[in-house]
């Protein structure tokens, strides 16, 4: 099949673009390497993609006039997984137009590139944040949704909201994934597993917000790209809801829209992951315990019934198995001679 993926110099994009042509799909990857995050990391994972057959790199922002048209170039994607977005909760308060800019500007070229070439599906990221402070013990997709604690949730929860009108109105079927916090190799330096990482192995002190009560459903990358590319085959039909014991199914009823949570399953305390990255590199971090930070929630957890009802399958790698494959990722590629973190 042919897809177009947006966001594959990311961290995610990059996985399931890699996934797909492993699999002997051809991807379009839409990237416009924005300077977020060191974008030599960016530019290392396109260079891996560039080496394997089927794969066009186009390097563009969201937002330009006629970008995404021109880069399927005459030739429609069967699929197109829409990735690229600005990320992060606690940037969104420092540049919150960047959000508005990538996550609804672009999110509404995406959409119109779908109007105009029909894909099969379009399957695009939310995130977790969407479920606010929800004092929820699992979190489900039928939750309401509309009370935000950030920008950044706000702007995905827009989004979903503006998919579901395309979807309606244009027919175009769509699934929205909400992410759970992902980690793995080639992960993002903004999150908290690379700068913990980076700042034990340079005996620095790490800042841990929340005073350590946080909780997250962290999700292995690869785990995550598996419940991706069997999502891409779970085409939403309205009014074709899955009924199953113990399962709500959120598909839309006016629309071929729904969203399904992506998690991990297993939600781990704050302070246990940081003693399992300690464990792993042998050596003891310097806690820096910190109040919790705005726009942060206390603790996020999946149900994992409607993923695994529609695909058959649930993410199953245990924490520590992920961590060590960071790390032993992080040591190779990122930790030089000289102790400092960089991208090489
Ligand atoms: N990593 C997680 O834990 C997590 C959790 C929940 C949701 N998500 C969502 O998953 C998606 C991918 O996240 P990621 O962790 O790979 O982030 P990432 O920052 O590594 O990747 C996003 C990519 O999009 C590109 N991009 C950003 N704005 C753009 C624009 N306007 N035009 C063109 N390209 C643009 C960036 O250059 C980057 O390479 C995002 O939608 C993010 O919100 C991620």
């Amino acid at each position: 099949m042919r897809f177009l993926v947006t966001g594959t110099a990311g961290f995610i994009g990059f996985h399931v673009a890699r996934r797909l042509l492993r699999d002997g799909h051809s991807v379009v990857g839409f990237d416009g390497i924005t300077p977020y995050y060191d974008v030599r990391l960016k530019r290392r994972r396109h260079a891996t993609l560039n080496q394997m057959p089927g794969f066009a790199a186009v390097e563009a922002m969201l937002e330009t006039p006629d970008a995404l048209i021109e880069a399927v170039d005459g030739r429609n994607p069967d699929v197109v997984i829409h990735l690229a977005a600005q990320a992060g909760v606690r940037h969104s308060i420092e540049d919150p137009e960047s959000y508005v800019s990538a996550n609804l500007v672009g999110l509404l070229k995406v959409l119109e590139l779908c109007r105009a070439v029909q894909p099969k599906h379009l399957v695009f990221s939310s995130t977790s944040s969407v479920y606010g402070m929800s004092p929820k013990s699992e979190f489900v997709e039928t939750d309401v949704t509309d009370r935000p604690v950030s920008l950044y949730a706000a702007t995905k929860k827009s989004g979903e909201v503006m998919a579901h009108s395309y979807a309606h109105l244009f027919g175009i079927p769509t699934t929205a994934c909400r992410f759970f916090t992902v980690y793995g190799p080639s992960g993002r330096p903004d999150m908290s597993l690379f700068k913990f990482v980076r700042a034990i192995l340079n005996d620095e002190p790490i800042d841990v917000f929340g005073e350590g009560k946080h909780e997250r459903d962290f999700t292995y990358i690869d785990d995550l790209v598996e419940a991706i590319v069997r999502l891409v085959g779970c085409i939403p039909e309205t009014g074709n809801p899955v009924v199953e014991a113990d399962v709500t199914d959120s598909l839309s009823a006016v629309a071929p829209y729904r969203e399904v949570n992506i998690a991990g399953g297993k939600t781990v305390g704050l302070m246990r992951y940081i003693e399992l990255i300690e464990e792993i590199l042998g050596r003891k971090a310097r806690l820096n315990m910190l109040p919790m930070q705005p726009g942060d929630v206390v603790r996020t957890t999946a149900s994992p019934a409607l993923l695994k009802a529609l695909t058959g399958y649930q993410p199953d790698t245990d924490i520590r198995t992920g961590l060590e494959k960071f790390i032993a990722w992080y040591l190779s590629e990122i930790h030089d001679a000289s102790g400092r973190g960089v991208p090489a």
